[in-house]
């Protein structure tokens, strides 16, 4: 079971706010005995990766080589600077399939994580056909909401974990609770990735400890 906390752009979770962040989720996954991993903003990544030893991951990488690709994000640079891989196609930063594939293909010739996200069951099918290492499902309309997917649209869990039955699956979008957690591990999902019940809540690691909690 995995938590991936996704820092966003939030103001609450950039810069000197990213490392603090990142070590309340360090703190929680120690006294809490599970997995938890942060997805920073690319210029946080080499010093959040320096602070903590939770897994770091990039939010975004692009399939570029080495070479002149200005403004590009390399994934090479995201590794060297302390991330372990990359989300790729999450729903504020979609994506055309043909992109999904060779950004999930670079990724994998680094041997570096790739953790996919979809918006639909049809569309984790699709990118299934990749072999990224984990799907993320997350209905846009819902992200930033207080209500949860696993709430409002169990279905679109089931619908996925019932067709990708060899990449674990892990489900995001308006989660704020404990029951919500727990309701998305009955559906089927290994874990969660989520970000305004962690970054934009007063007491981060009073949410986070309670969040955790729903994947045991
Ligand atoms: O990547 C996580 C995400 O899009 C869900 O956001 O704020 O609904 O937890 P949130």
């Amino acid at each position: 079971m995995l938590a991936i906390i996704n820092f966003k752009a939030y103001k609450s979770s950039t810069g000197i706010n990213a490392i603090k962040l990142a070590k309340i989720c360090e703190r929680v996954a120690k006294k809490e005995k599970v997995q938890i991993a942060v997805a920073v903003q690319p210029a946080d990544i080499f010093m959040v990766a320096s602070n903590v030893k939770i897994p770091v991951l990039a939010q975004h990488v692009d399939p570029v080589e080495f070479g002149a690709k200005t403004g590009w994000i390399l994934p090479e640079t995201v590794l060297l600077a302390g991330a372990i891989g990359s989300l790729v196609n999450h729903s504020e930063h979609q994506l055309p399939m043909d992109y999904i594939k060779a950004t999930i293909g670079r990724l994998q010739d680094l041997n570096a994580l790739s953790i996919a996200c979809a918006s639909t069951p049809a569309k984790a099918v699709q990118i299934a056909k990749f072999k990224p290492d984990m799907i993320a499902i997350e209905p846009p309309e819902l992200i930033g909401g207080n209500i949860a997917v696993s709430q409002a649209k169990p279905e679109v869990i089931t619908k996925t974990t019932d067709k990708i039955r060899n990449i674990p699956v892990l489900c995001g979008a308006g989660i704020k609770r404990k029951a919500d957690v727990s309701k998305s591990v009955k559906l089927g999902a290994k874990g969660i990735l989520v970000a305004s019940g962690v970054t934009n809540v007063a007491d981060p690691e009073r949410a986070l400890t309670q969040l955790v909690k729903g994947l045991k």
